[in-house]
């Protein structure tokens, strides 16, 4: 079976201690940390740039998940890739470019993400598998930690698997991810979960159970 990673989401950590939020979730065996980067523009909530990226990068000893959520997206992709991303993730619906996103991204070093919103059709992704290392299939709408899983993206996962057949890329779940979506979304097909308030908060407003940060439950 699939080995699946789970990428615990610094959006529901401590903003004021970055550092050893990343030490103690890779301690408690994390394998990725996804970094979310808001605009106020492509989604109604503000995070942090590169400069706070570059400053998390020598805390991450593994990958350094950097999921974009900004409009527009190429002029920063140098930026982030200098600040030490492994992956870098694009959103299909921030522009009208996205295949050259998708280039920019790979021609910077880092891997290439590329991200679907939840009322995004799978086919979508179709004419830019060849330019990819992973899709992330938003399982909320992207903008905010601690909301509800959104259970018809199951169908898209399992879709996009078939989509993608032996090609080495990965499937990421974005949003909602508790320890009872979990295993409905790995199921079908995904390989890297994304989990900030289930690590972090114990729990989402779904699934207020008192998970801590125990990553292994997950
Ligand atoms: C949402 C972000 C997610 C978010 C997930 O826009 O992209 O990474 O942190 O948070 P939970 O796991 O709480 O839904
Ligand atoms: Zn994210």
């Amino acid at each position: 079976s699939r080995k699946i990673k789970i990428a615990p989401s610094i959006l529901s950590a401590d903003f004021a201690n970055f550092g050893a939020e990343c030490r103690a979730i890779e301690a408690e065996g994390a394998d990725w940390v996804h970094v979310d980067v808001m605009d106020g523009h492509f989604v109604p909530n503000i995070t942090f740039g590169p400069a706070t990226c570059a400053a998390i990068r020598p805390h991450i000893k593994g990958v350094m998940d950097v999921h974009l959520m900004i409009a527009p997206v190429d002029s920063y992709i140098d930026a982030f890739a200098a600040a030490g991303a492994d992956v870098i993730s694009a959103h299909l619906e921030a522009g009208p470019h996205i295949h050259r996103t998708l280039q920019a991204i790979r021609g910077a070093g880092a891997k290439a993400g590329l991200a679907i919103n939840p009322g995004t059709p799978v086919e979508a992704v179709e004419y830019l598998l060849d330019m990819v290392d992973l899709v992330c299939v938003m399982t909320v709408n992207p903008g905010f930690g601690g909301q509800k899983f959104i259970h018809s993206q199951i169908d898209k996962v399992a879709r996009l698997r078939r989509m993608i057949g032996d090609r080495p890329i990965h499937i990421e779940i974005d949003g909602g991810v508790t320890t009872e979506t979990a295993p409905l979304v790995a199921a079908a097909g995904a390989d890297v979960l994304v989990a900030g308030s289930a690590v972090f908060k114990g729990g989402s407003v779904d699934n207020p159970a008192p998970y801590g940060t125990n990553i292994a439950a997950i």
